[in-house]
């Protein structure tokens, strides 16, 4: 199979999601209605204030972290892959009466769909392991940032991909090796949903992550690894801290979560 017939599968696969996801307490579509900021600390942390700031968020999904940030006072653009998280986010848009762009395609295809330079590009939680390629994904980061743009990048830390879901073996390789086909019953933001999905995705390691930013002129000048997950989205989870979840039987012994800073010269 070709890379293309893989993102069909992962945007059916994603478009079947949404509907749960929109109903979920994960994602607490409610409160954010109501104004809950959706964004986790670390991350409205790491943003800092972006008032009139241009921000491209990349794999949006259906657009709570994007019009977080619009209610912070950026003028943001979402791109996502799935039509029907993007229908989604451009109701949401509208009945909140926001301005926030909301755009369908692929990442690979982010540069045929905009024609402006951005302050920051923002992508976060459950991002690279869809793309087989980081070079290209680091390429389109770079072209959609002004010069002194910042990449704002806050990722599950690539240790945990090697695990099986319930994080009793190595199961996958650290490095990209080849993609990953499986099949998935329920999600992360409902367990217990009768849905069953196919997906392909693909494991990034660190050193792959920095080489595709460098090798695109971006200076690396934050990163941090984190020993829990803002997301109770994992399988054998507790809930250490208000908001900070580790994996039960592993305690604090293996990272979560990084967060990047790069900026273009
Ligand atoms: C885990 S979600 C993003 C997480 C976001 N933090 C959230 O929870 O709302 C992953 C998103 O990536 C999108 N996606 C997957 N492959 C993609 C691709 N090749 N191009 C653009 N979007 C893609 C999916 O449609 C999905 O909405």
């Amino acid at each position: 199979m070709k890379n293309q017939d893989y993102f069909e599968i992962n945007k059916q696969t994603w478009n079947n999601k949404v509907p749960v996801h929109l109903a979920s307490d994960f994602y607490n579509q409610k409160e954010f209605l109501k104004g809950k900021n959706s964004l986790p600390e670390v991350d409205q942390e790491i943003l800092g204030d972006i008032t009139n700031k241009s921000i491209l968020h990349l794999q949006c999904h259906f657009g709570q972290d994007s019009i977080s940030m619009a209610r912070m006072g950026a003028k943001v653009t979402g791109i996502d892959l799935s039509d029907k998280a993007i229908d989604e986010a451009k109701k949401i848009n509208s009945a909140l009466n926001l301005d926030t762009k909301f755009i369908c395609c692929n990442v690979y295809d982010t540069l045929e769909h905009i024609n402006e330079q951005f302050d920051i590009v923002y992508t976060s939680y459950g991002t690279i392991g869809w793309l087989p390629d980081l070079d290209k994904w680091a390429n389109v980061i770079s072209k959609s940032l002004k010069t002194g743009g910042k990449l704002i990048f806050i990722e599950f830390h690539p240790v945990l991909w090697m695990f099986d879901d319930d994080f009793k073996e190595i199961k996958y390789h650290y490095h990209n090796e080849k993609p990953i086909i499986e099949e998935y019953t329920g999600t992360y933001a409902n367990k217990e949903a009768d849905i069953k999905t196919d997906y392909i995705g693909w494991n990034h390691s660190l050193s792959e992550v920095f080489s595709s930013l460098i090798n695109q002129g971006l200076q690396i000048q934050h990163f941090k690894e984190y020993d829990y997950s803002p997301y109770n989205c994992f399988n054998e989870t507790i809930e250490f801290e208000k908001g900070k979840f580790r994996i039960k039987h592993m305690d604090n012994k293996i990272p979560m979560l990084f967060s990047l800073i790069a900026t273009k010269k």
